[in-house]
């Protein structure tokens, strides 16, 4: 598995990591799934993604709750464990309270790292981020980052925020390259501020791609999914696909160790 370091720290983590959204349930608890959840977490860490995305937003706090019964079988300290505050909760007094909720439901007294997962409605980003900061000096997280957000929101974070701004986890997969379009992407390279692309595989619905990614799996005896995920980390991005069945798993780990040629990077885009 290739790893890559976070922004600006000397943090390494794996380039494929394990998204939790839907495990659990969407934005109610669905708990029909837990066992089978709380196993590919198991058996992601087991194939070397040792990083997990989750959020207190997903299944309203239930899929943090299977992320900490599958960290009681692994040990928290064999994983990098990210979360993200909800845009409601961004005041001081509600994001001390989702941190604490977070942390409890995961059943750990530190995150690695801590997401505003979407730019804030009703307060300023430069209140949100001294928020946050707070957070992390009150040591519930190393590291902070903040989500979906434009150039010119990154621009108020980062000049909002005593730490560095270590990522911004952004929608970015081979069919949707907005943020290579926006300028997003050449922005936080520039900046030593890592992408983490969410929905890396377009949640299975490509497309307009499908042929070329099927020749380049073809010549590879690879899979789609493991060219789009390939792809992702050619272009500097960390990734985390969720996936609940062992083939997807199994599959997505190894997509780390697949380093596409120039050729395969041209005939693809
Ligand atoms: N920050 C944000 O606002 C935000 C927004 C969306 C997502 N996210 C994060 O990003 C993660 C990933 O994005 P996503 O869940 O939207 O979509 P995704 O990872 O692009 O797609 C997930 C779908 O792909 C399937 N899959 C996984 N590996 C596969 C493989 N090797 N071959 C074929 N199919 C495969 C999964 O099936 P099975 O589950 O059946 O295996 C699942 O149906 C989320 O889980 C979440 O942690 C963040």
């Amino acid at each position: 598995m290739k790893k890559m370091t976070l922004g600006k720290t000397s943090q390494l983590l794996p380039a494929i990591g394990l998204g939790t959204w839907e495990m659990g349930g969407g934005i109610s608890p669905d708990p029909s799934t837990d066992k089978e959840s709380i196993k590919s977490i198991i058996k992601a860490v087991e194939f070397g993604m040792t990083h997990i995305d989750t959020a207190e937003y997903y299944g309203a706090g239930h899929t943090e709750e299977l992320v900490g019964k599958a960290l009681k079988e692994i040990g928290r300290e064999k994983v990098f464990l990210t979360s993200k505050v909800w845009p409601n909760h961004l005041k001081i007094k509600d994001m001390l309270n989702s941190i604490e909720n977070t942390l409890e439901r995961l059943g750990t007294d530190r995150l690695d790292l801590y997401l505003v997962h979407w730019p804030p409605e009703d307060i300023s980003i430069k209140e949100a981020i001294q928020n946050i900061n707070i957070v992390l000096d009150r040591g519930y997280t190393r590291y902070i980052g903040v989500s979906n957000f434009s150039i010119s929101q990154l621009k108020e974070a980062v000049s909002a925020s005593k730490a560095p701004i270590v990522c911004n986890q952004v929608r970015y997969n081979i069919e949707d390259r907005e943020i290579e379009r926006s300028g997003l992407l050449d922005f936080c390279n520039s900046k030593g501020i890592s992408v983490v692309a969410y929905s890396p595989l377009n949640r299975m619905g490509m497309s307009a791609t499908a042929l070329k990614l099927e020749e380049v799996a073809k010549n590879r005896n690879a899979t789609s999914a493991q060219i789009a995920l390939a792809w992702l980390i050619k272009k500097g991005a960390f990734t985390i696909p969720k996936a609940i069945k062992e083939k997807h798993l199994l599959e997505n780990a190894k997509a780390g160790d697949i380093e596409l040629t120039d050729d395969e990077m041209e005939l693809l885009s």
